[in-house]
């Protein structure tokens, strides 16, 4: 069995329950995607994500709020640019009469919306083929490639797109890029991974090699 079915058939059977996996309206796929930017999900991201798309159920209504009433709803968030930008991604469709773009290419011409968010939204929405590329990725695909090229370089994230690109799913990349998110929330983690539950060790360069502690690289700066 290749790398990607062997992850998908893990994540199968231990996701994460979340309630933006439970739907395929993009609207609230997009609301969780700028939540989860730099954040780690608790519970307080849940009830965050679950109000928000209650009093801004579409667009539409997000689009003709006040800016107040929308950083209202991100309160406890941090990060309040992000909601900022959430906004004015709303109203930009709105105003240019545009609907909702389906291409990773143009979303990430959005502000709030970089590569790794664009890829998350383009895959899960819209099944293009683009891995989604995080500090969290970019420690499974280094131990699991052993690659020592430091993460934090822009450098070595496009070397990861580039070569994850190939070996992703081609017919579930937005469920193949979920697994890998929560492969290493729960398995590959930085301090404690747990290896002898993953679905890939029988190929994954750091476990026959010893370099799980040693990887992935970030150089401080
Ligand atoms: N982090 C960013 N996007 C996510 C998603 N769709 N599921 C879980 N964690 C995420």
């Amino acid at each position: 069995m290749d790398f990607s079915k062997k992850i998908i058939n893990w994540y199968k059977k231990n996701k994460r329950k979340l309630p933006w996996r439970e739907t395929k309206n993009t609207y609230y796929i997009l609301v969780s995607e700028f939540m989860l930017q730099q954040t780690r999900i608790s519970q307080t991201t849940i009830k965050h994500y679950l109000n928000f798309i209650k009093k801004f159920p579409s667009l539409e209504k997000l689009a003709q709020a006040k800016e107040k009433d929308v950083l209202k709803k991100w309160e406890g968030l941090g990060y309040y640019s992000r909601a900022k930008y959430l906004h004015s991604f709303a109203k930009k469709l709105k105003n240019d009469k545009k609907f909702f773009p389906n291409k990773y290419k143009e979303l990430i011409k959005y502000k709030g919306i970089g590569p790794y968010t664009g890829a998350a939204i383009a895959s899960i929405c819209f099944h293009e083929v683009i891995p989604a590329i995080d500090g969290n990725a970019c420690r499974v695909f280094s131990r699991y490639f052993g690659i020592f090229n430091d993460i934090t370089s822009t450098i070595t994230k496009n070397r990861f797109r580039v070569t994850v690109s190939k070996i992703m799913d081609f017919e579930h990349p937005g469920i193949f890029n979920q697994a890998i998110m929560d492969l290493g929330s729960i398995l590959c983690t930085p301090k404690s991974p747990k290896c002898l539950l993953c679905p890939v060790q029988d190929s994954c360069f750091s476990i026959q090699n010893g370099t799980v502690y040693k990887l992935p690289v970030k150089k401080i700066k």
